[in-house]
This record gives structure tokens, sequence and C-alpha cells, in this order.
């Protein structure tokens, strides 16, 4: 007989609880921590002993392993975050907002597949399957040989899928619709959720099949309920962009075969998601010439160098505690720029709210767009358009000293491309064609742009400014 066991379990980690409770202890989330029966429908006979192990056969690290074979999808910036292709038997989790385009990118990919000769199919519990074929037919995929069905049944998936030769590839939209009889919680639920990316993951594992789980974003970014499914899985991949750009990022956030620091850019349009080879032009082509405040900043994602605007202003502020907003680049970062300039540049910003923006939606993770921010930010202040050929990388130490950067010739090398003549950057950046304006410390860059400014960044020394 299968034991009744309620327990309480926090939807947002997994942590599980004797009784309710209103705020979850492990991630300090309220109200999440819901009632389930996880209890598992395994006869647990009173008395009986336990099953005595199998004896299995060890192997030497050395043996002939069949490597892992990739099969590209054919989406060039979907295979390089996925490191070269889906190897055999993985299983990704696809993370991102509602309506940000992972039905329309699997799909796509599906239909890349499948036109290649491969067997694809995509199970949506979601969408009706007219819907994913009104979809389809609107990205003009008809003629791709995807097979389609709306399912929500983990056990009917494996059973149906394992009937014919395995698929190679299996798209699961959602995991968090899918349910398994084993458990006996709702679908949605921790515990089934868990349960069924398991079942799944076996199935990969034994077919070989390599097999995509869409899983929800909740508010604050995190997978929702099942941040236990991020350990489970090969490679965690997330769709990101700014609801009003139309650019798309996939980043691999996890990933078991390849590098982890990998993007690719799409752009959403009418007919689907189209691939951006060279998103350094997309992100500077609506550059702001002439005007204060922005800088150009020579970045790195993963392997591919990327140029993107950085954007600023300086404003007095009429609150008690200026305000300090920022987009797609970390608040504690701005704060030890901030800090940095205050304390060894004499720019005074207590009385001026700050605001810094990445242009086009993108996400920058880089120390190295300290420079470009610090840069933004006294061009703002102090009314000084920065040069327009002019790009900026490299890290600020809290000593404003600016430190060298990794894949500095790299930088240049895409900087120069585009048509920038210029480079700000630490000493010892290489010898590259482009003119490197070498700035050993904050102040210098301070003080340089300051020069040509109708402001003056150092209000304290001379009150009134301008000259
Ligand atoms: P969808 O893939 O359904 O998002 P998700 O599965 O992540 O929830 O994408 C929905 C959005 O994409 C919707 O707002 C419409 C837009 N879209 C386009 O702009 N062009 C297209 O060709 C398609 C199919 C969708
Ligand atoms: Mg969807």
């Amino acid at each position: 007989m299968a034991r009744r066991e309620q327990s309480f379990i926090c939807q947002n980690c997994g942590a599980v609880y004797g009784r309710w409770q209103g705020k979850c202890d492990a991630c300090n989330e309220w109200n999440t921590i819901a009632e389930e029966n996880s209890a598992v429908a395994r006869p647990q006979m009173p008395g009986r002993a336990p099953r005595k192990g199998r004896v299995f056969a060890l192997e030497p690290l050395a043996g002939a392993s069949h490597d892992a074979p990739r099969l590209a999808s054919g989406i060039a910036e979907f295979d390089r975050v996925t490191g070269g292709g889906f190897v055999r038997g993985s299983v990704l989790l696809l993370g991102g907002d509602p309506g940000i385009g992972k039905s329309t990118l699997l799909i796509q990919v599906a239909a890349a597949l499948a036109r290649t000769g491969q067997r694809a199919v995509y199970i949506s519990g979601e969408e009706a399957v007219a819907q994913v074929r009104l979809r389809a037919e609107r990205l003009g995929l008809t003629s791709a040989q995807v097979e389609l069905a709306a399912e929500t049944s983990v056990e009917d998936i494996v059973a149906t899928l394992g009937e014919r030769e395995a698929p190679r590839l299996v798209i699961i939209d959602s995991i968090q619709t899918m349910w398994t009889d084993m458990v006996e919680s709702a679908p949605g639920t921790v515990t089934q959720v868990r349960a069924s990316a398991q079942t799944l993951i076996r199935f990969a594992k034994r077919s070989g099949a390599a097999v995509i789980l869409v899983g929800h974003v909740t508010k604050d970014g995190q997978i929702a309920g099942p941040r236990v499914v991020e350990h489970m899985v090969d490679a965690v991949l997330s769709f990101e962009g700014e609801g009003s750009h139309q650019f798309r990022i996939l980043r691999a956030v996890k990933n078991r075969f390849g590098p982890t620091d990998e993007i690719g850019v799409f752009e959403m349009t009418g007919g689907g998601l189209h691939e951006i080879a060279n998103p350094s032009e997309l992100f500077l082509s609506e550059r702001d010439l002439g005007s204060p405040g922005t800088a150009v900043f020579a970045g790195i994602e993963g392997s591919r160098p990327l140029l993107v605007e950085i954007q600023a202003l300086v404003a007095p502020t009429s609150l008690g505690t200026p305000r300090r907003a920022v987009v797609g680049w970390d608040q504690n970062r701005l704060s030890m720029v901030l800090a940095v300039l205050e304390a060894h540049c004499g720019v005074r910003l207590s009385g001026y709210d700050v605001y810094l923006n990445v242009a086009g939606g993108l996400r920058i993770q880089e120390p190295a767009a300290d420079l470009a921010a610090a840069a933004a930010l006294v061009s703002s202040l102090a009314n000084a358009p920065l040069p327009a050929d002019a790009d900026y990388f490299g890290e600020i130490s809290l000593s404003g000293a600016i430190r060298p950067v990794a894949q500095a010739a790299a930088r240049l090398k895409e900087a120069q491309k585009l048509g920038f003549t210029r480079a700000v950057a630490p000493e010892g950046g290489g010898e590259q064609g482009l003119a490197l304006q070498p700035v050993a410390s904050l102040s210098s860059l301070v003080a340089d742009i300051a020069a040509r400014g109708t402001r003056s960044p150092r209000t304290e020394r001379r009150a009134g400014g301008g000259e």
C-alpha cells in the first residue's frame, strides 16, 4: 500500500517542511510553501528486507568511448551556445520570460533539424496542435517533417517515443505542464516537475535522444519552481531580451558539454527569429552621435567580441538620497565606480541622480566595462561628448588604477572592423593598427574629458563651474 505522506514543500527552492509556515527559511521567499502529497506510489511492504544490490562491472577511464557525436541544428547562433550542436542523450533546459520567444525558437530548431533528415518531435503541453501549426505556418516551416503532439502525461510520451526508432530531438514545451503517475501531487508543483524531469532524463540517456525542456521563469529571473531541475540537466540556456526591443539573446548558464559564456543573438521579426551574425553592428546602429553621456564599450561575450553603447545620465537630484538606477549592468559595480570617482578623482556625485543603461537590452557582466561606464558618467556630468571614433575598455581597481583585461587584441580588432580609430584602454593592450590611448589612472581620464566639457565635474573646487 502506498504510504500517505503530506509534506510542505517550498515551490521556489524545493525545501521540505513538516508543517506549513509563511516564509521559507532556505530561500527567504514568502508564501511559497504549499502542501503536497509527496508519496511515491511504490509498494512498501512493512518488515520486508531491503533489496540486495546488484553487482555491476566497473570500467577503466581509458576505455573505448563512443565520443559524444554532436548534431548541429543548422541554426548557427543556437549551435554556438550549445557548444557545437546537440550531444546524444543530453538534456537541455531552456528558460525565459513568457512571450520572449521560446516556443518560436524551438519550433525553428526542430524544423531545421527535421530538414536534415533527422527525426524531431515537438510535444506541447500548453498549446493545441492547431496553434503550433498556425505558428509554423507563419514561420514558413510547414514543409518540415516535425512530428507534433499536445500531451502532458510523461508516461504516455515516453511510451509513444519508444515505439519506433528513437527521435534525435524531443522538445517538451513546457516542463511545468508535465505530470507523471509516479507521484500524486498536482502538475506544476516541485515534486511533479522533478519527477517528470527525471523520467524524461532517463528516457534521453536510454534512447540517445536529445531532449529540450522549456522552463518558465519567475519575476526574479529564476526558472520557476524547479530550480532543482537545473542540477539534473546537462545544460541550462536562458533566452533573454527587453520586451520593447526586438533583440533576443540566448545564453548558456550551465553547460556540461561546452562553454558557458557564449551568447547567440537573434532578432524577433514578423517571420520568426532571425540570426544576427555580427551583433556589434546591430547594437551600435542606433547610436546617438555627438551627445554627452554615451561611450562605446568594446566587450567580449564568450569567444566573440561585441561592441555596445553605454549610456549615462547624471542629473541634479531633488531627493534626500539620490537615485542610482542601472539597466543591463551590475548595480554593485556602478556603486564601486561612483565611489572611486568620488574618492580618487574628486568627482562629487552625492547631489546627483545617476542612471546607467546598456543600449539594445544587452546585459553585461564583465568588469572590463568599468572604464566605459566611468567615461559615460563623467561625459554626462561635464556635458562633454566623447569622440565618436573612440571605444573604451578596462577594469577599474579600488585604488583608481586601470587594470588590463583579457583578449584586448580581439576587442581592438572588432573595433577597427567597425570603423573606430581610437581605443581608450589600459596600457599594454597590444600593438594593433588602432591607435591605443593608454590610460594609467582614472583621474587622468576624468581630467581629459573635463577639459573638453562645459561643466566641471569637480564642483567642489570650482564652484559655479564652466570655463
Ligand atoms: P512565443 O514563442 O510563443 O513565446 P514563449 O514560448 O517564450 O512564451 O513567442 C510569442 C511572442 O513572439 C509573441 O509576442 C509574438 C511574437 N512573435 C513574433 O513577433 N514573430 C513571430 O513570427 C512569432 C511566431 C511570434
Ligand atoms: Mg511558449
